[in-house]
Parts: structure tokens; C-alpha cells; sequence
């Protein structure tokens, strides 16, 4: 079976096409990064406005990329849930388009559903553990707007044990970054700075959240607050000035401290979420923190998405879709399918 999964919920607009939930025949990926790399975040009509002009290239590039004709393709499916409005509706009216036009069966799909499902695409760890992960599970979702996490009995089967009650970890990545005067995206940034630092240099505080929740944002007032005692301000100091006055070895080590500290807190929730009761067979991480280096190393056991297929893609959607079609899901109406940017897996359908 082939899906064209289609994704624009942020700031990149991607399509793919994949083969029975697995195998990528192709995944193109238009990032909006240089451009929101000028104003240090993401600007919710600026992506919109972008997802419009790629995304009918980006959709055509796909099916060529996989020498398909829409003859060949046997379903659609584009993120309707969560995520910038503007930009879901690009990829969901787009595919509404379609799916009328060519008279295909359309799935909406969940933003977080898709991130998990990275984990089943071919390749995936296929050397050291079975080559998909193990059901009841637990998935651990770091992305920029969310982190949770979930627990899988079966294929599309979802519930959250465990969520932030404020800041997602990607959020506070970048927020940290943005302190320290590193470039957006602050994740991949972090890291980088990180390679060349002590994580030991300053100590950052745990938040204290009971049981499997998270709370971010105390941890980015914390380097915050870091800092502005390194470099000898008073708090009322302009933050956006504070990175004039660290040295590149200050910034490496509050990198390495800070992403020392999130990777430490994420970990430790995990294993209390292993040892909640619940029978856990196999541990995935899903979202584009996942793709961060020193959260793979601290968590050898763990199942984790390609690191290309680890920020947003069209290949997940395509195989979330295909999960969705074995588990029963029946095809939405391309003339109805709605959005929604906020809804949680639980309660998408
Ligand atoms: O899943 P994603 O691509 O988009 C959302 O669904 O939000 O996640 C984006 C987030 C950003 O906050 C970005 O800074 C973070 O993932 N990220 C990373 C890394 N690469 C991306 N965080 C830490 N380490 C990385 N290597
Ligand atoms: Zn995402």
C-alpha cells in the first residue's frame, strides 16, 4: 500500500511517499529555518505564507522522487492536529484538494501520532533490538510544543501518563539558546555549543513536579538567572544583551550544563514511568528533540526515529496512516476535514 503523507503543522512543508508503513520511496522536506533564523523564532503567518508557495512543488517532488503517478497512490494522509493554524490549513485544505481531485481515500492524522510512528520506518535499529518496537510501551514525545508521555497497549491505541504542565523541552532548548546567543533553531545549537563544554561547570536545578509530569519553564529562568550571576548583572538587566557579555567557553558550558540537566530530568521520568506498573516492553522517543546526541546516549535501550525522520517529515504521517488503515480507521470527507490546534492525542477523534 502507498501513502502520501503531507505535513506543514510548523514551519517545515514535507511529503513522502511510503510503503506499507515502512519502506520511504520518498521524503522531501522543505525547511523554513533560514528564514526564521533572521527573527530568532517562528512567525505563525510568515510560515503560512511559505507553506503555500512550497507546498504543491514539495507534493509533486515526492511522487517523482518515488516514480509514482497519483494512479499508484492508494491514500492520502496530512497532519490535521496539532499546530500553527495557519499552517495546518495549508496542508489540510491542500490535501482536501487532492484527495477530491483524484479521487483518493484522505486520513487526518495526529501531529504526535506521526512523531511516534517514526519509529516503525525501516531501518530503525533493525541491528540491535527487534526490528519494531514491542507493545504495551511507552513513548516519550520531545518536541518543540510537546513533552509526554504516552502509553501503547497496540497500534493506535494512546494515553497520556505524563505531560507538561507549562514549557515543552524544545521550547526550553530554544529559549535557552536564545540566552546564550546561539542560532534558531536553540536544539541542534545547544548541542553543538555543548561539544566543546563542562556539563558539570553550573548546576541547574530539577524541577519538582509529582509523578510522570514535566515543568520546563523554571529551568529556563534558571540559566536565566545563571548567567546573569556569572556575568555580574542585576536581574533587570536586558536579557537579549547578556550574550555580549559570556565568552564562548561560558556559553559551551552552559550549553553542556543545560542539556546535561534536560536529558537528566527526561531520563529520570522515564524510569519512574517504567516502574509505575504498567508492563512495558520496549521504550520509544518520538519528536525533534530526539534527534539530540546526548539524549540517545543516556538511553541505550530505547528505540529512536532515524535522526533524519526525527524532526518534522512527511514519511511518519504516511506511516501513522498506514497504523491507522490495519487498526480499522476509516477515511475521513475531504469535503468536511476540519483542524485543530490544540487537541490532545487523546481526544483527536
Ligand atoms: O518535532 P519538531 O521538529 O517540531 C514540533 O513538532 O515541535 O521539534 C522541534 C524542536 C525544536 O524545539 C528544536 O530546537 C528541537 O526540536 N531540536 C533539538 C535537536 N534538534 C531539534 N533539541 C535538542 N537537540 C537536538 N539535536
Ligand atoms: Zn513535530
Amino acid at each position: 500500500m502507498l501513502i502520501l503523507g503531507i505535513e506543514t503543522s510548523c514551519d517545515e512543508t514535507a511529503a513522502a511517499v511510503v510503503k506499507d508503513g515502512r519502506e520511504i520511496l520518498s521524503n522531501v522536506v522543505v525547511s523554513q529555518i533560514d528564514i526564521f533564523a533572521e527573527y530568532g523564532g517562528v512567525i505563525p503567518e510568515v510560515a503560512a505564507r511559505s507553506h503555500l508557495e512550497a507546498i504543491m512543488p514539495v507534493i509533486d517532488k515526492a511522487l517523482l522522487d518515488a516514480s509514482c503517478t497519483w494512479e499508484d497512490i492508494d491514500a492520502i494522509a496530512v497532519t490535521h492536529a496539532p499546530g500553527l493554524l495557519g499552517s495546518l490549513l495549508i496542508g489540510t485544505l491542500t490535501a482536501r484538494m487532492l484527495a477530491i481531485l483524484h479521487n483518493k481515500p484522505l486520513y487526518a492524522v495526529h501531529h504526535l501520532k506521526s512523531h511516534v510512528y517514526a519509529n516503525w520506518i525501516s531501518g530503525v535499529k533493525a541491528n540491535t533490538f527487534s526490528a519494531f518496537p514491542q507493545f504495551p510501551l511507552l513513548a516519550l514525545v520531545v518536541s518543540g510544543g510537546h513533552t509526554q508521555i504516552l502509553y501503547m497497549t497496540g497500534h493506535n491505541q494512546f494515553e497520556i501518563i505524563g505531560t507538561t504542565h507549562d514549557d515543552a523541552v524544545g521550547e526550553c532548548f530554544d529559549k535557552a539558546a536564545k540566552i546564550l546567543g546561539l542560532p534558531y533553531p536553540g536544539g541542534p545549537s545547544i548541542a553543538k555549543a555543548a561539544l566543546e563544554g563542562d556539563p558539570d561547570r553550573y548546576k541547574l536545578p530539577h524541577p519538582k513536579v509529582d509523578g510522570l509530569d514535566f515543568s520546563f519553564s523554571g529551568l529556563k529562568t534558571a540559566v536565566l538567572r545563571a548567567v546573569q550571576k556569572e556575568v555580574g548583572v542585576l536581574i533587570s538587566y536586558p536579557s537579549h544583551k547578556l550574550k555580549e557579555l559570556l565568552t564562548p567557553q561560558q556559553v559551551a558550558d552552559f550549553a553542556a550544563s543545560f542539556q546535561k540537566t534536560a536529558v537528566d530530568i527526561l531520563r529520570e521520568k522515564l524510569a519512574l514511568a517504567m516502574n509505575s506498573g504498567r508492563e512495558v516492553q520496549s521504550v520509544v522517543l518520538a519528536g525533534g528533540v530526539s534527534a539530540n546526541k546526548a539524549l540517545r546516549e543516556a538511553l541505550p535501550e530505547a528505540y529512536f526515529p532515524e535522526p533524519s525522520l526525527s524532526g518534522d517529515n512527511g514519511a511518519m504521517v504516511a506511516a501513522a496512516c498506514y497504523y491507522e488503515i490495519i487498526s480499522g480507521v476509516q477515511p475521513t470527507d475531504p469535503y468536511k476535514l476540519n483542524i485543530y490546534p490544540r487537541v490532545s492525542i487523546e481526544d483527536e477523534k
